[in-house]
């Protein structure tokens, strides 16, 4: 069984459509060991608790320093001996330490079709409003792998979402939400727990 630590910081409705896809057989041979969220009392911890998954909250608030934040996140990881970190909203910038101690086991879910609308200052409503800013007609979401840059690394899945007339940010955001990340988030996690993804020149490759 691939083992899943998923790191959140808000509403967890990643997570959730993790945890149903685990439930229902969508996802097969892969298990949720344990959730970590940046931020206490989020929806996401209800999530887990509900689901029966160990959770823990690091903040940065209680530590001394970022470092000392940093160490405790990945001592936390450690200990879950995940196989796969997932990012489903989680909004701080991993410390590169832990991206190269976990190179290619960790995927974020982000809410374009990377490389359009991502990066730096990217994130939640923004992405869509900036969609909407420059008149795009298709976004979506991508899954990828996450390397030392911001949304850089190997893709594994898109999926694009048509914009229809008259959508604001926030109904963009909740058609890409529901036709797009709660479908490829849980996909991808099945196809690294069949074994079914290599990295390969920067590049995912399927078999
Ligand atoms: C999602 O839009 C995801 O793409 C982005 O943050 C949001 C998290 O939503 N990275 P939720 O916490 O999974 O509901």
């Amino acid at each position: 069984m691939l083992r899943v630590a998923v790191l959140v910081s808000g509403g967890g409705t990643n997570l959730q459509a993790l945890i149903d896809a685990i439930a229902d057989g969508t996802v097969r041979n892969a298990g949720i060991v344990k959730v970590i969220s940046n931020k206490s009392a989020v929806k996401a911890l209800d999530r887990a608790e509900k689901a029966g998954i160990p959770r823990e909250v690091i903040k940065i608030s209680d530590f001394e320093s970022p470092r000392d934040f940093e160490k405790a996140l990945i001592e936390s990881i450690d200990q879950s001996e995940a196989d796969l970190i997932v990012l489903a909203g989680f909004l701080l910038v991993l410390p590169p330490a832990l991206v190269k101690k976990y190179e290619n086991r960790i995927i974020n879910i982000h809410p374009s079709l990377i490389p359009s609308f991502c990066g730096k200052g990217f994130y939640g409503l923004k992405v869509h409003e900036e969609a909407l800013k420059r008149g795009v007609k298709i976004t979506g979401a991508t899954v990828h792998f996450v390397d030392e840059g911001c949304d850089s690394g190997p893709i594994i899945l898109q999926r694009a979402v048509n914009i229809i007339e008259g959508d604001t940010p926030e109904t963009l955001q909740k058609r890409v939400m529901e036709e797009a990340e709660w479908k490829i988030l849980p996909e991808a996690v099945n196809l690294i727990a069949s074994g079914r993804i290599k990295v390969k020149d920067g590049k995912v490759e399927l078999s």
